[in-house]
């Protein structure tokens, strides 16, 4: 699609959780247009538009894909349509930032990616780590050999919330559970600082109720023999820090490692070498709006800090350890 002004003219697909804060972020930038938002029921979408101040409110996905008008489309569906929700805005000819996890399974993220490429679209999963000031900075510290060689990745990102039955996290026809909810931000980090697919990949997890994993945690092996140790849950609080050790030193990442605000450099004697401190701006969702905005203005097809061949390895990666569990989501067997 031809830009045909400085301003980005985004939408927004649903009118849940992540949807509002992701309006939010777009709020504080000034080279997005907040243009349209679509729900499945036409009331929602309204009151969605008038909350966040959008100009056009649609009560089908379908009419947000059709609407020339609309640039680049925000989609924060549960996991289980975001196939289906990305490709309809991509055939469209849209730029899409879709929500992590991209897909249910790899062969679903290996479709979205294929006709992103026939398209000749933008295409990002909306996964925020990659994009925020302190984490590049971490990652230069690690590219210039600040910890040596790096050898073990450690990481946790657990949430505690008393869910309703009908929450999306604990359905498993909705793709719910806790390693495609929040075990996807270990996993996706690990691929980021290791930049090469694990040799080996197994996890274990525990099984709610609603037969969806309320918590896991995975062991990766990569070729050089660096290994990673990662937690994830729903229904239980943990301290969400990271530490990366290499052979000279290691970082400290305070907590949400995700999305954090302080780093800590050490020398192989655990004595501090250097503190790194950097706040959030907004709520984080503005850095992939940012990023979406600065790719289409290069026009790159996709992000060079958050690419998609890193979101089919996590897909993979995700597939592997949960094989063994036999957890099967609705749309597996595609
Ligand atoms: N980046 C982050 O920090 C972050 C945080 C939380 C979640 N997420 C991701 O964002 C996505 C959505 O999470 P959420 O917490 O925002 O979920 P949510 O509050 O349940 O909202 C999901 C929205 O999807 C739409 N939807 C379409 N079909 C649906 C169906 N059959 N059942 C329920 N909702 C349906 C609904 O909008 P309409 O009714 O308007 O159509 C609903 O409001 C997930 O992929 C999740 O992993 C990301």
């Amino acid at each position: 699609m031809a830009r045909s002004s400085s301003r980005t003219r985004w939408g927004i697909i649903s009118t849940g959780h992540i949807a509002g804060k992701f309006a939010e972020a777009l709020q504080i930038l000034p080279e997005a247009e907040l243009y349209a938002v679509a729900s499945r029921t036409q009331e929602k979408a309204d009151a969605f538009a008038r909350r966040y101040g959008f100009q056009h409110a649609y009560g089908t996905y379908r009419a947000l894909a059709e609407d020339p008008e609309v640039e680049a489309v925000y989609i924060g569906t549960p996991h289980v349509f975001h196939l289906e929700n990305a490709v309809m805005c991509m055939r469209a000819g849209k730029a899409v930032l879709c929500e992590k996890a991209l897909t249910i399974h790899a062969g679903e993220t290996e479709e979205m990616i294929r006709v992103a490429r026939e398209e000749n679209v933008f295409l990002m999963e909306a996964m925020i780590p990659p994009h925020v000031p302190l984490v590049k900075k971490i990652l230069q510290w690690i590219r210039s050999g600040r910890i040596g060689e790096v050898r073990i990745f450690s990481a946790s990102r657990c949430i505690r919330r008393d869910f309703s039955p009908e929450a999306r996290q604990l359905k498993l026809e909705l793709g719910g559970g806790s390693l495609l909810d929040v075990g996807v931000y270990p996993i996706s980090f690990a691929s980021m600082i290791f930049e090469q697919p694990p040799m080996e990949a197994y996890g274990v997890a525990t099984f709610g109720q609603q037969k969806t994993d309320e918590q896991g945690a995975a062991l990766l092996k990569y070729e050089d023999g660096a290994v990673a140790n990662l937690t994830f849950a729903l229904r239980t609080e943990a301290v969400n820090d990271a530490y990366i050790y290499g052979s000279d030193g290691f970082i400290h990442i305070d907590e949400i490692f995700a999305v954090p605000e302080r780093a800590t450099l050490y020398d192989k004697n655990k004595q501090i070498v250097e503190v790194l401190e950097e706040p959030i701006t907004g709520n984080a969702l503005n850095y992939e709006a940012e990023e979406v905005m600065w790719c289409l203005r290069e026009g790159l097809k996709e992000s060079p800090h958050m690419p998609l061949h890193r979101s089919l390895e996590v897909m993979r990666i995700m597939d592997r350890i949960r094989k063994p569990w036999g957890l099967i989501y609705p749309n597996d067997d595609r």
